[in-house]
């Protein structure tokens, strides 16, 4: 049995994601929500266990728990300080891993064909999102990456611990390099709210790819306001979102599944 644990989850697509991924490898998985009171995160793994749970995803807002909580972490979610994947190993216990950042990459680079090799990239936001992604990111060997973030001290913090990794820097919205980037990666939550940080137009050329790491079945405020300035390509999350997946499914059944058909799948119009 397979689950993603979170609260809220009824809306989760994941039980959908990874069922598809299933018959594509002509076999039925068990994958189920586990909606978990907030304090309860740890007792809700041991019932799941107990039930003969094999994998589980974890989402908003055990995250950081999660990774409080394994005994082994992979490089990703080390440097997340978050974990969404964990594997159960008898021996070893709770083995986390972080998918998120290894799905934005494989769907910019697979889905997308977007290289980041000395590409100048902005990361708007300064949370767990940003955290999850930067190493990925950093691994392409972009010119530089800049963080933006309305408290400026979290996106200083940031750009500090990764700055072994490459080149980066972080500053206020206003402050932010009066250029067309190369990549304009939302990652803050106020596509949630409908609403976008106070970021000027002239960061995106015709050349810029923007791309929201939220989705929702309609075009995010972020996702308009770049299609609007006519950048290149205007993307949300949905590919992210389906490649973590993948990268989940594959930690826990060795089977890479294909997911073009996931996402023809979730969103039949594109
Ligand atoms: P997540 O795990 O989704 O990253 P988080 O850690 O709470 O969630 O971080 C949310 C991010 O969205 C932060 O960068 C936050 O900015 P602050 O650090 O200044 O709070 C950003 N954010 C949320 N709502 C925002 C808004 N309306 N305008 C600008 N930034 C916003």
């Amino acid at each position: 049995m397979y689950a993603v644990i979170g609260n809220p989850i009824k809306h989760s697509k994941s039980p959908l994601i990874h069922t598809a991924f299933a018959e594509q490898e002509n076999t039925y998985i068990n994958y189920q929500r586990i909606l978990a009171d907030k304090d309860k995160f740890t007792e809700s793994v041991n019932e799941f266990i107990r039930h003969g749970g094999l994998g589980l995803n974890i989402t908003v807002p055990f995250k950081i728990v999660a990774y409080q909580q394994c005994q082994q972490l992979n490089e990703y979610a080390q440097a997340a300080g978050a974990v969404n994947t964990i594997s159960f190993d008898s021996k070893i216990g709770w083995i986390g891993a972080n998918t998120d950042g290894v799905g934005l990459l494989t769907d910019l680079k697979n889905n997308q064909h977007i290289q980041l090799n000395n590409k100048n990239i902005l990361i708007l936001g300064a949370g767990g999102a940003t955290r999850g992604i930067l190493l990925p990111l950093l691994k392409e060997n972009p010119s530089r990456i800049l963080i933006a973030n309305r408290t400026v001290s979290k996106a200083d913090a940031l750009a500090d611990t990764f700055s072994d990794a490459g080149n980066i820097s972080s500053c206020a919205y206003e402050d932010i390099d009066d250029l067309a980037f190369d990549l304009i990666i939302n990652a803050t939550s106020a596509s949630l709210d409908n609403d976008i940080p106070p970021i000027p137009d002239n960061i995106v050329g015709t050349e810029t790819i923007c791309y929201d790491l939220a989705y929702s079945d309609k075009p995010t405020a972020f996702i308009n306001w770049s299609a609007t300035l006519n950048a290149k390509k205007s993307l949300d999350g949905l590919g992210m979102l389906i490649e973590q997946a993948a990268e989940s499914y594959y930690i826990w059944r060795g089977f890479r599944p294909c997911t073009q058909p996931v996402f023809n799948m979730l969103r039949p119009e594109s």
